[in-house]
């Protein structure tokens, strides 16, 4: 563990008791309420920028998710703009709730049938912490079934339900006395970007990856560099970043779209918005390098269902013999493995010892980045670290370790990293 780590604490949202009463079917878009939007632990500043950027205010945030005030259509442009988040969960309803019969009692009373086809298809998710309730598949079950008893009594016929999360998600949200009813408007994670076809070894969530660029110094006008690029994923999302691509690109499918009054329309405008603000015209270099030929190929083919391919310049070489630009400064961002299995941690600690002296010796004027879950070879870089970021890498303690290496000269203005104000 890292020594300067402290417990991590889950903070879940203060959720006041509201009563969302469902407005009629073609009204259920334009209706506000409360959204959350999940993500991964530690991920919450640089989701909380996104939105912010997006131009929403934020009501709250805590450490896996913020939430604002907005209509399913603002759900529909969260889904396709944001990199970091996990699933955008639109607030249908809170209530008292004590046990598993009160819950399938409430449910009973909500006009579903106004949200759900009756030959539509419905998951249930949850995160209960009820005493009466010690498996949270009853509780599930107990939500599908008010549901779907519901839709049976009002249109004579129930829409089908299972765990894939590819059309309508409802998510119930359990603490104590109180639960809340949530549409997930995602349905499977935003995390994946769904250009990696191809995985390479130990591959980051590209969730994760957009997370550690935008915590990172690079301005998306310098040169970004990316030795041991594995599957491509920095390299990938740091082109991604660049030319104002985001994920709603890649993607045709969510959990909105299985709500009825789902208005096609919304959403083709939306995506032609994303598609307009894509900017090919970039002046600086990214480059990624690999000494694995497999893995090279699997980055060139993610790069390419990506679209950005053409941006990216891939070679398959010793992390030493990567190019660094000279002719401006930027960010060489590394996530090298670490040494989870016996015997390989000896060979590391030479390669984390490396990895110190190419930065030194090849990236001067540039801002050095290492994401490891090893405090250990950490301390082999030989460089003193100007700031160390806590992230997560699956459920792997990790820090992004940056490192300011002078000399040369910096001709970017390199401006405050996402993420910082707080
Ligand atoms: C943890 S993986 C990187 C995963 C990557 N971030 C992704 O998302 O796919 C580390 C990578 O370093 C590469 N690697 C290890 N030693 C290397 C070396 N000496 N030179 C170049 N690449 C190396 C491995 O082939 C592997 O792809």
């Amino acid at each position: 563990m890292f020594p300067e780590n402290n417990a991590w604490t889950l903070q879940l949202p203060v959720l006041l008791p509201q009563m969302i009463t469902f407005a009629p079917m073609n009204k259920i878009f334009q209706k506000r309420s409360k959204i959350l939007v999940t993500c991964a632990k530690r991920i919450s500043p640089y989701l909380r920028d996104e939105i912010q950027q997006l131009g929403y205010s934020i009501d709250e945030e805590w450490s896996t998710g913020v939430a604002i005030t907005g209509t399913l259509r603002d759900c529909m442009r969260l889904n396709m703009n944001i990199r970091t988040g996990n699933q955008v969960m639109f607030l249908l309803e809170t209530f008292k709730c004590t046990n598993a019969d009160e819950l399938y009692r409430h449910l009973y009373t909500m006009a579903w049938e106004d949200l759900i086809e009756v030959d539509g298809y419905l998951c249930v998710t949850s995160n209960v912490n009820n005493p009466s309730i010690d498996n949270t598949m009853f509780a599930n079950v107990r939500v599908k079934d008010a549901i779907v008893d519901r839709i049976k009594e009002k249109k004579g016929a129930r829409p089908n339900s299972g765990s894939d999360r590819n059309r309508t998600v409802i998510h119930l949200y359990w603490q104590e006395d109180e639960a809340s009813v949530y549409i997930d408007t995602t349905g499977e994670t935003l995390v994946k970007h769904n250009y990696r076809k191809l995985p390479g070894k130990a591959p980051m969530q590209e969730g994760l990856a957009a997370a550690t660029i935008m915590a990172s110094r690079w301005d998306r006008r310098s040169n970004f560099v990316n030795p041991m690029c594995g599957s491509g994923t920095l390299a990938i999302e740091a082109a991604l970043l660049a030319t104002n691509r985001v994920p709603g690109l890649l993607r045709n499918n969510y959990g909105f779209m299985h709500i009825k009054g789902y208005d096609e329309a919304v959403y083709e405008a939306e995506f032609r918005s994303i598609e307009e603000k894509v900017n090919d015209q970039v002046d600086f270099r990214i480059v990624a390098t690999d000494n694995d030929p497999r893995v090279m190929e699997a980055a060139r083919v993610n790069a390419d269902i990506a679209g950005v391919a053409g941006m990216i310049e891939f070679k398959e070489c010793d992390f030493l013999e990567t190019d660094v630009p000279q002719d401006k400064g930027g960010v060489v961002m590394f996530n090298p493995e670490y040494g989870e299995r016996l015997g390989e941690y000896e060979a590391l600690e030479l390669v984390y010892k490396s990895l110190g002296d190419f930065m030194k010796q090849k990236c001067k004027g540039y801002f050095g980045y290492i994401l490891t879950a090893s405090p250990n070879l950490a301390k082999k870089v030989g460089l003193k670290a100007t700031r160390k970021l806590e992230f997560y890498n699956s459920k792997l303690d990790c820090r992004l370790l940056e490192y300011e290496l002078y000399g040369g000269t910096r001709r970017t203005d390199f401006g405050p990293p996402a993420g910082d104000q707080h």
